[in-house]
């Protein structure tokens, strides 16, 4: 909870840092990776620094946290907090950096803002960094007890054992340790984080969701290479996908994630476009490997069935559901398909049981689209639950 104090002077300024949250973020970056450039090359993703749009989603956060802070003064942002202790928990954050971030991102507040930055306005804004910096650091030190190691201790060798053209652009590959340790339990939904040496030396990571169910041996991920159509290819899923071979051994950390399905017995809807299939196949397979008989209604789009990694898969394991449908819509359905629509996903048509949880994966506006049609159809916000591939622009903002 904010101090009594600091709630006016968050007030009155957080307009100002909110209008100046874009400028602050490039320089936050900039003393942050002068500072410490390995933090770039081997921890932060260089494609978002690159593409620029994505790269407030830090410095962002602090400001919609303060305003979720002046809001509900009692509440925390929970969903916020939750989707970000669970990647840095991925990643292996540790506790110390965080006075690291501290320092840069509270320099580059005063920097932008100049003399507005009083003692007492810096003192407000610290209390917000450290209420939600204490906030994270406890939810990832909570991640890593119930995994069982040691803060920011997530990351593993694991050898590739398996390799399969999923479709064009999309390869899955099977993952098992290649030290003596086992394969840690997951919740379908749950993503690992991969790292990869690119030909410059620069170690990426990346997080691929895991595409088939807890349980089966070793951890499959299925990765999509991103064409860049006049911007760079994608670094890490293209490189995956030309170089990684059966009997390679990549650094993996342990799975974690907050989108995971819920074990009742509701009715659900899976909703997917694109390669946002993989969480949702891990659902659909534990579903299946369960024996579950809640009725389930999937949904999937893609831009033609060549395109849809898993497609037979996807189709066999509804199959297997007794109480389950499939709904496919391609943008260019083609002969191969004929069970499914033209066009982009629609569900105002769809039939829906009451009482349904809802999970999504793909790309924003389809998931801004159907997440509409289930509001507008009465489910309720808190039923529906997502993922988005990228840093969460959502956050803070729903
Ligand atoms: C929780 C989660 C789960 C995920 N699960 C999966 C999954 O199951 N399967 C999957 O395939 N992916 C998944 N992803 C996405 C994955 O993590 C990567 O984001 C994806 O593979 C692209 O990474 P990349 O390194 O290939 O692209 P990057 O190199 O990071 O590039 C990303 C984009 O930035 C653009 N870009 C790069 N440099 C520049 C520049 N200089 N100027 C302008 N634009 C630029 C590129 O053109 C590209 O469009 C998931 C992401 C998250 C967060
Ligand atoms: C209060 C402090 C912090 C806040 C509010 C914060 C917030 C965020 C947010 C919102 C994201 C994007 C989450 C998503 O949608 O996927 C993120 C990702 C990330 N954070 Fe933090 N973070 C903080 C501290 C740190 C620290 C101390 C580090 C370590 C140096 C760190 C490293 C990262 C990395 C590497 C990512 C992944 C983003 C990428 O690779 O581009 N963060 N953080």
């Amino acid at each position: 909870m904010l101090s009594e104090q600091s709630v006016p002077v968050v007030r009155a300024t957080l307009p100002a840092v909110g209008s100046a949250i874009g400028d602050i973020a490039d320089l936050f970056y900039r003393k942050l990776f002068d500072a410490h450039p390995e933090l770039l090359r081997d921890l932060f993703n260089r494609g978002n620094q690159a593409n620029g749009e994505q790269q407030r989603a830090l410095a962002g956060s602090v400001a919609a946290f303060a305003g979720l802070l002046l809001e509900n003064p009692d509440e925390r942002a929970d969903v916020m907090l939750s989707r970000i202790s669970h990647k840095h928990a991925s990643l292996g954050i540790t506790s110390d950096q965080y006075t690291i971030v501290h320092r840069h991102l509270m320099a580059a507040v005063a920097e932008v803002l100049g003399d507005a930055v009083t003692p007492e306005v810096a003192r407000a804004w610290d209390e917000v960094y450290w209420l939600m910096a204490n906030a994270l650091i406890a939810l990832e030190a909570r991640l890593y007890a119930r995994k069982g190691v040691a803060d920011g201790d997530v990351w593993r060798p694991m050898e590739i054992v398996d390799r399969v053209e999923e479709s064009a652009d999309a390869v899955s590959l099977v993952l098992e340790p290649a030290d003596d340790r086992t394969v840690v339990p997951f919740r379908p939904g749950q993503y690992v984080s991969i790292q990869v040496e690119l030909p410059d030396g620069a170690r990426q990571i990346r997080q691929y969701s895991l595409s088939a169910a807890p349980g089966r041996s070793g951890l499959r991920v299925t990765v999509k290479r991103v064409r860049g159509g006049g911007q760079p290819d994608g670094e890490v899923s293209s490189w995956l996908y030309a170089n990684a071979r059966k009997g390679d051994v990549l650094s993996v950390s342990l799975p974690a994630g907050d989108l995971a399905l819920a074990e009742h017995d509701g009715p659900l809807l899976l909703a997917s476009a694109g390669i946002g299939v993989t969480p949702i196949l891990s659902m659909l397979d534990h579903l299946a490997a369960a024996g579950a008989t809640r009725p389930v209604t999937v949904v999937h789009a893609d831009r033609t069935p060549d395109d849809h990694a898993h497609r037979q898969e996807q189709l066999d394991l509804v199959r297997a559901l007794p109480d389950a449908r499939l709904h496919l819509w391609y943008e260019e359905p083609g002969d191969r398909a004929p069970e499914a629509s033209a066009g982009r996903a629609d569900l105002t048509g769809l039939d829906l049981p009451e009482g349904l949880t809802a999970y999504l994966c793909g790309p924003v506006p389809f998931m801004r689209a159907v997440r509409g049609d289930l509001l507008s159809r009465g489910v309720p916000a808190e039923a529906i639950h997502y993922e988005v591939f990228g840093p969460d622009l959502w956050l803070g903002r729903q």
